[in-house]
């Protein structure tokens, strides 16, 4: 399968073309607009999020709710394009509104400085219009298809966030909890330190600054054996921290124990193997995350991702303008204190489209009967 994704922040529209989907796949894209309405949720956004109410249009490749087996194309189509069309249109834009809405004070944390210098431009805007976060919502929607494709194996995905700017929930949550995370104003489970952590957000708004913070995700009903200790490059885990690690502003990606195998003894850590006829091979603990040489082993996926700080800050950080090259202070658009509830929705996106495509790799498949048939006579 291979997904790619296309358009800008304030252009016109959104896209996702997906290859390689089996036909017979049924789609509910309902689903796909609720978890479009979740990435567009969450305490601390900014204030696009109440402009646009993003929903999903299928252009190809499904046809009375079921995949056809061409490409599925998805667009998402940006409302706000009509206030930015004078300046953002494909052809014949009034230089008077482009220029208002020129970005030269470039952002630290972004995109901008180096995109310029990379791709020859004297408008930061023809840089950021792509690094935007807006690009994760088709991501999310085409997230919401693979997602559908693995719910017909019985794979499930969920998460919550476990980390706001210091304020941490050290919490230890069964599979079926994650759900009530979503009911969530920011993703946390535990209600006092997100009324905590809620809090924290506000006085960073007040402050002109901004919060990052972690999210765990979770898979479960995966068989053993998806990805390959064969190629380097299939590796399950490495594609996982490649899928999470290319969302906007995610620095740091853990597998299982994580960054905590540094400093812990090989009995601390790695998880031992029993048997019984009944259960056949399982083990009693997961610190692994469910991935050993790069394959899943059965056991729950266990992933953490951390966000860095929202990079515009309204209070602006101090740079340089790239047109007179005096010093300034940061361009500072309506933007976002905390996105940590979408990017845990962005996330889970982001690993339905990678496990989609391990399973995709293996089983291979033209119409869903095949592929659910080939799943279920694995071990
Ligand atoms: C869901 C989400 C929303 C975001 N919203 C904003 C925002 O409102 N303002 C902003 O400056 N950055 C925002 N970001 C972060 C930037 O897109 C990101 O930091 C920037 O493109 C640079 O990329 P990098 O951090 O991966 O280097 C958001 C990121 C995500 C995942």
């Amino acid at each position: 399968m291979k997904l790619t994704t296309a358009g800008e922040s304030h252009g016109k529209a959104l896209i996702a073309v997906i290859e390689g989907l089996p036909a017979h796949l049924t789609i509910d894209i309902e689903k796909v607009n609720a978890a479009l309405a979740l990435r567009q949720s969450g305490f601390g956004r900014g204030a696009r999020q109440k402009i646009e109410k993003d929903r999903v249009e299928v252009l190809t490749g499904v046809r009375n709710g079921e995949t056809l087996g061409s490409p599925v194309t998805l667009c998402i189509y940006n409302r706000d394009f009509a206030n930015w069309e004078s300046s953002m249109s494909s052809e014949r834009c009034d230089p008077d509104a482009m220029e208002a809405k020129k970005l030269t004070k470039v952002r630290p944390g972004h995109a901008d400085l180096t995109g310029m210098l990379k791709y020859g431009q004297e408008d930061a805007r023809n840089i950021l219009e792509r690094a935007s976060a807006r690009e994760t919502a088709i991501r999310v929607a085409a997230g919401e298809i693979y997602r559908q494709y693995l719910a017909a194996l019985g794979v499930e995905i969920g998460g919550y966030v476990y980390e706001v700017c210091g304020i941490k929930d050290e919490g230890k949550y069964a599979f079926n909890q994650l759900l009530q995370a979503k009911n969530t104003q920011i993703g946390m489970l535990n209600a006092d330190l997100e009324g905590l952590a809620v809090e924290k957000i506000a006085q960073l708004k007040k402050d002109g600054d901004t919060a990052g913070g972690g999210v765990e995700i979770r898979v479960r009903g995966l068989k053993s054996g998806f990805g390959s200790v064969m190629s380097y490059t299939e590796k399950l885990d490495a594609q996982l921290a490649q899928g999470l690690m290319s969302i906007q502003a995610i620095k740091g990606v853990e597998v299982g124990a994580g960054f905590a195998v540094a400093n812990a003894s090989g009995k601390e850590i790695h998880d031992e193997i029993f048997y019984t006829q009944e259960k056949g091979f399982y083990r009693n603990t997961n610190r692994a995350g469910g991935i050993e040489g790069g394959m899943s082993n059965g056991e729950e996926i266990i992933l953490r991702a951390a966000m860095k700080p929202i990079p515009t800050l309204m209070k602006g950080l101090q740079t340089v303008d790239y047109a007179t090259k005096e010093k300034a202070v940061a361009a500072s658009e309506r933007s976002d204190v905390c996105a940590i509830f979408a990017l845990e929705i962005i996330g889970e996106a982001a690993v339905a489209e990678v496990l989609a495509n391990a399973v995709s790799k293996r089983l291979g498949g033209d119409t869903m009967e095949e592929v659910i048939q080939r799943y279920h006579l694995l071990p």
